[in-house]
């Protein structure tokens, strides 16, 4: 009995030695110029799981920007602006648009809550000559598709924590390619801040103490 479980183990084992000497040998190390080389080559279907966010990432439009040392994709926008294309009815200067007393009232729907009205009003960010482009501080064209460039003028940490990836959100997976929510995905413009909701001052600690 002990025997014959020896044997096998024997042949099991000479079998694995043979095997592995085998595919050593077919695996010349000159097979990979580095080890960078090796890890890019086999990474690239590692136990069937592939190593990129490709697949995640599919079915979202998006547009690579590099800002820095940093190169990465960001959504699409301007195909989600309800009231794009704005020259539609912006054919004309604001003044015009804005005296003609047939016209109804536009944009009842956006009150701008974001800072003291001297330092910003919808021309600080809307240009009446160019109502389908923001325009920046200096009077430059931005296209509603980065509009991050427009609020990296005054914020500028946030800006720099969401080119390294610490403010924000990753989409898709953490392999490359690298694609990245934009400010406006998450914030406003008009109204940049959240609201705090309920469990965010929700103190358990006083209430512990209440009993
Ligand atoms: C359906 C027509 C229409 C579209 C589309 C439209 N606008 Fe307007 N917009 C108007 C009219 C009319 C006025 C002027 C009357 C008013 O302010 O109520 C106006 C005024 C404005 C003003 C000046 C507001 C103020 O109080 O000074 C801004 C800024 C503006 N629009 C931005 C945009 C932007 C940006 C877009 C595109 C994303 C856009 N509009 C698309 C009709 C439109
Ligand atoms: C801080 C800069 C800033 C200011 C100030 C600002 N806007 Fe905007 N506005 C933006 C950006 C950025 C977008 C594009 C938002 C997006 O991508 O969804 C936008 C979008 C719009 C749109 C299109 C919204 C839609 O969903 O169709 C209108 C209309 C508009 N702004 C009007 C105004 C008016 C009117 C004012 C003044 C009351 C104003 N904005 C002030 C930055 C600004
Ligand atoms: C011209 C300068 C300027 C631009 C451009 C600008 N902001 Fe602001 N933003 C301010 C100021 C000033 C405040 C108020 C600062 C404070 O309260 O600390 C503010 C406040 C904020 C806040 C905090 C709001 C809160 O309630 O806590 C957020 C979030 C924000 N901005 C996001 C944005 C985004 C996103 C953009 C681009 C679409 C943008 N800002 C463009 C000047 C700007
Ligand atoms: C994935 C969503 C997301 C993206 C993308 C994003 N933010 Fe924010 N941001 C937040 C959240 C959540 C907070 C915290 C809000 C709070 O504490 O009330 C915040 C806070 C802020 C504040 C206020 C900071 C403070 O100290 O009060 C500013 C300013 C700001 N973001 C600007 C930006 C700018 C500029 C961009 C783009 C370069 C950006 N954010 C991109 C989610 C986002």
């Amino acid at each position: 009995m002990k025997n014959k479980y020896h044997i096998k183990l024997y042949f099991a084992s000479s079998f694995m030695l043979l095997f592995v000497m085998l595919s050593s040998c077919k695996e010349k190390e000159e097979k990979y110029h580095s080890i960078i080389d090796k890890i890019e080559v086999e990474s690239k279907d590692y136990h069937g799981i592939s190593t990129s966010s490709d697949i995640y990432l599919e079915d979202l439009k998006l547009i690579e920007i590099t800002e820095g040392e940093h190169t990465f994709l960001i959504p699409e926008r301007k195909s989600k602006i309800k009231s794009y294309s704005c020259i539609e009815c912006h054919t004309e200067p604001l003044e015009k648009l804005q005296n003609n007393k047939k016209l109804k009232e536009a944009h009842w729907d956006i009150k701008l809550i974001h800072a003291d009205k001297n330092t910003l009003n919808c021309a600080t960010c809307h240009s009446g000559n160019d109502m389908n482009n923001l325009k920046s501080l200096t009077d430059r064209k931005i296209s509603f598709n980065l509009s991050y460039k427009l609020c990296m003028q005054c914020h500028s940490k946030e800006f720099e924590d969401w080119k390294g990836g610490a403010h924000g959100k990753r989409l898709g997976g953490w392999a490359q390619p690298r694609a990245s929510n934009s400010c406006v995905d998450c914030h406003n413009p008009h109204k940049p801040g959240f609201e705090t909701r309920f469990p965010s001052w929700y103190n358990t600690k006083t209430e512990e103490e209440r009993k």
